[in-house]
């Protein structure tokens, strides 16, 4: 009878364990079985009606079943862990053959790169760069470079104001030669470069642009338009290489006398003639000239005593004869297919 019991709750519990799928049902199964309700409590309360030679029989079979019980949840619980985990690893996996996402990497604007290289030239012919403010007053963008109010040369630089014949956009570069002939006693070499504005757009011209100044100031006769030129020679053949033609040309500008502004064979189409050179097969590259005496007066140095010669280089020029480039707006729209060129 006892024994029926026994077998009973044993093979009920065998076949009911193979239903048990996670471990909370596996708590469930354990507290139907070995819980202070379970089937097997019963089997003791029976003991006490039992013969006396019973009891010990009765007692020990009710213990098999309990440690049989036990090892069936403990069993379970081993198998039921494992699968838990397996299952966590599988959620969490990374699959390690993806490709990884690109790090793209930022790189220096062509015209930052240009301005790098003729810093380093110029630094190598012992010019100092400073700079000067984007804004600037008549007075430093005009006046003090001999271009007064309503002189017709005004014209050459159409001009953004901030406040109408007071405060600009500098046109030029050419204002921090003032500055800088105000603030220091030559001899001095200082080269300017920066960012200039003017009103007007086209494929050569951009209504921002850069220009690098250089001035350079000594007592009268130590340099000459000798030295400009070969200043200037020396500074393209080290850019350019020895091998790319350049011209000088006599010129105008307010504050230099004489002027001249050099050229550069037209690297679209080597001379021939296109857009980009207006058909002439030459690219202006720069304006230079020795200091006019009257830019000399306005910072207070008397032109008797001292001499000396300036230039402005337009950057964007240059950048578009080395690399080959015949649209100036291109340095300006910011589109990667252009800029991962360089
Ligand atoms: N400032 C002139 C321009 O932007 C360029 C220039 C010409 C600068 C002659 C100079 C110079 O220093 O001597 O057109």
């Amino acid at each position: 009878m006892i024994e029926e019991t026994v077998k009973n709750i044993e093979a009920k519990a065998i076949e009911e364990i193979e239903s048990v799928s996670n471990l909370e049902a596996l708590e469930a199964f354990r507290v139907k079985y070995l819980g202070r309700k379970a089937q097997i409590n019963d089997l003791m309360k029976n003991l006490k009606q039992a013969s006396p030679e019973e009891r010990p029989k009765i007692g020990a079979q009710a213990n098999v079943l309990r440690n049989q019980l036990e090892e069936i949840i403990a069993k379970k619980k081993t198998i039921l862990e494992e699968q838990d985990f397996a299952l966590r690893v599988k959620a969490d996996a990374q699959d390690v053959t993806l490709p990884a996402n690109k790090i793209v990497r930022g790189k220096k604007h062509p015209i930052t790169q240009v301005l790098e290289e003729m810093i380093a030239i110029f630094k190598e012919l012992g010019y100092i760069p400073v700079e000067g403010p984007d804004v600037e007053t008549d007075y430093y963008n005009f006046e003090a470079l001999n271009i007064p109010k309503h002189h017709p040369s005004r014209e050459m630089q159409a001009t953004f104001y901030v406040k109408e014949g007071e405060l600009l956009l500098r046109t030029h570069t050419s204002p921090v030669q003032i500055r800088v002939l105000k603030s220091q006693k030559p001899p001095l070499a200082i080269i300017a470069p920066g960012r200039v504005y003017r009103c007007d757009a086209d494929v050569t011209h951009s209504p921002v642009f850069h220009q690098v100044e250089g001035l350079i100031v000594d007592k009268k006769g130590k340099v000459s338009f000798t030295d400009l030129k070969g200043t200037l020679t020396e500074f393209l053949h080290r850019f350019f290489g020895k091998n790319k033609r350049v011209r000088f040309r006599p010129s105008f500008f307010p504050f230099t006398e004489p002027s001249a502004e050099v050229d550069v064979e037209c690297i679209i189409c080597d001379g021939a003639g296109c857009r980009l050179c207006k058909d002439s097969g030459w690219i202006e590259i720069l304006g230079a000239g020795m200091i006019d005496p009257n830019v000399l007066e306005a910072v207070g140095l008397d032109p008797e005593l001292y001499s000396g010669f300036a230039f402005g280089i337009g950057v964007e020029r240059l950048a578009m004869l080395k690399f080959g480039i015949d649209d100036i707006r291109l340095f300006f729209t910011n589109d990667l297919r252009f800029l991962k060129q360089f």
